[in-house]
């Protein structure tokens, strides 16, 4: 058992050290046949965590074999819709992503190493931001909603040919200003409760909060299909939404503060599996 977290005297009393509902031993495999690494040895610029987890491991089990099986997995209706997306002319050029990219298996290993580093935009992007670049420039069309349903739907798609790939996000070289940005906000405190992610999701995973089973608040599953909102739901959401929680100010989508903080958190995940479209409640 972790020791709970003493911090302020409001937040000292959200956590509890309840016996665990999950079967944190459990390992995942999907279909029979894609295996995902649900635990592995932190990379080094977090050694603090000693062990990384996959959020799925939290989960109860009913929602952990939710996600053995695609037929099972909710999240993979919206993996369909994705494919007639991926198929459907659209945009002045008259192209489909299919006219330039061929199948969606083309883009294995993509999500994997997202946010990245672009080059020519000298910026670095999220895969939202790359989607978009490609409607807006090479096909004439509109740029999707960030985390809107379309845009998350293709997320899902590209995250489900990646599916078993160690996440391998790079920190250093041109993007590692940003990534020291986000890990800024990872520890800055924020709210009436006066929380940083790292005080639940690195000094109280494990941990319940409320009636939920803390995780480390790892994004590989992402998006995730939410039993509690019944759709798939983006990284950046999901981080306003933990910025809500502890009545804090939160930031849009797409911002840059969010594009940090989503390439620093999904580097505390490198060397788990990509396994999006995931399952959590
Ligand atoms: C006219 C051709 C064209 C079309 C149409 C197109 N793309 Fe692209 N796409 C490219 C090229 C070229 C690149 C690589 C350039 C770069 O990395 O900036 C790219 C890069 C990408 C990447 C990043 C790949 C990587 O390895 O980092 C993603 C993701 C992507 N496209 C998705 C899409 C999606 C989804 C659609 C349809 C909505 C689409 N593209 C439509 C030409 C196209
Ligand atoms: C008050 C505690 C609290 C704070 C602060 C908090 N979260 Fe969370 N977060 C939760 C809870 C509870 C859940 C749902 C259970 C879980 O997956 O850990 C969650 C879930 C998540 C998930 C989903 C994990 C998955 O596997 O689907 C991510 C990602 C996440 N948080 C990131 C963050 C980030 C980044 C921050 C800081 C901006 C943050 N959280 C701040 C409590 C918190």
């Amino acid at each position: 058992m972790k020791l709970l977290f003493r911090g302020g005297v409001v937040a000292g009393a959200l956590f509890a050290a309840l016996a665990a509902q999950a079967d944190e031993e459990a390992n995942l495999v999907i279909n029979g046949d894609i295996e995902i690494t649900v635990r592995t040895d932190a990379p080094e610029h977090v050694a603090q965590l000693g062990t990384i987890y996959s959020g799925w491991v939290f989960r109860s089990d009913e929602t952990q074999s939710l996600q053995m099986d695609d037929f099972e997995n909710p999240g993979m209706i919206f993996v369909d819709d994705a494919i007639d997306a991926w198929n459907t002319v659209d945009g002045t050029a008259g192209n489909s992503c299919a006219a330039c990219h061929g199948e969606p298996e083309s883009l294995a290993g993509v999500r994997a190493v997202y946010p990245k580093w672009n080059d020519e935009a000298e910026e670095v992007r999220t895969i939202a931001m790359q989607v978009n670049g490609c409607r807006t420039e090479r096909m004439g069309a509109e740029a999707w909603k960030y985390d809107g349903k379309e845009m998350i739907n293709m997320e899902a798609l590209i995250a489900s040919v990646s599916r078993g790939m160690p996440v391998d996000v790079a920190i250093d070289g041109p993007a590692q200003s940003m990534w020291e940005l986000g890990r800024e906000i990872y520890y800055t405190r924020f709210g009436q409760l006066d929380l940083s992610c790292a005080n639940c999701h690195e000094d109280n995973y494990g941990n319940n909060i409320r009636s939920d089973h803390l995780s480390q608040g790892q994004i590989n599953g992402f998006p995730t299909y939410r039993l509690k909102n019944a759709q798939l739901n983006g990284v950046q959401s999901r981080f306003r939404g933990c910025i809500r929680d502890t009545r804090g100010e939160t930031y849009g989508v797409g911002v840059e503060e969010l594009i940090a903080l989503e390439l620093y958190v999904a580097s505390r995940g490198n060397g788990l599996s990509v396994e999006g479209p995931s399952v959590r409640n």
